[in-house]
């Protein structure tokens, strides 16, 4: 009998942190990045279109994101050539973790 449970427990503790961290990062996407990228990544919002920010959909516009670069931009915020503040930093809100996943998370749109 004892067996037979092990493997049932040992499969959802496995399953339910990961299931959690998945919940956790949309949340955030949600919460910090939608308003400019939009709920599909497509940044067809009224702020994403005034900054006109790139489809994160669209794979060719994934294809040149650098992940170190996008966490830069995360951490430091992002301004144009005349010092106008675009995206603000994020840090003291979100830490380097949870921003290395919402980089992917964007990026996992255009697939
Ligand atoms: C105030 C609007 C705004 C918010 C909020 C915002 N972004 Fe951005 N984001 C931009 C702009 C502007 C750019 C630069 C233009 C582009 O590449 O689309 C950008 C670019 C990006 C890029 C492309 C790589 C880069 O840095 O240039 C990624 C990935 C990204 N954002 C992810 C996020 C994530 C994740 C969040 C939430 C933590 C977020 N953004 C929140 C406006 C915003």
């Amino acid at each position: 009998m004892k067996t037979n449970l092990i493997i049932p427990v040992l499969a959802l503790t496995l399953v339910i942190p990961a299931f959690a961290a998945d919940e956790v990062v949309s949340a955030n996407y949600t919460k910090h990045c939608a308003s400019c990228h939009g709920k599909d990544g497509k940044g067809q919002t009224t702020m994403g279109k005034k900054l006109s920010v790139k489809d994160l959909s669209d794979k060719k516009v994934v294809a040149e994101i650098k992940d170190d670069v996008a966490l830069k931009n995360l951490k430091e915020g992002v301004k144009d050539k005349s010092g106008k503040e675009l995206k603000k930093s994020f840090a003291g809100k979100l830490n380097e973790a949870e921003m290395k996943a919402l980089v992917a998370h964007a990026k996992a749109f255009a697939k």
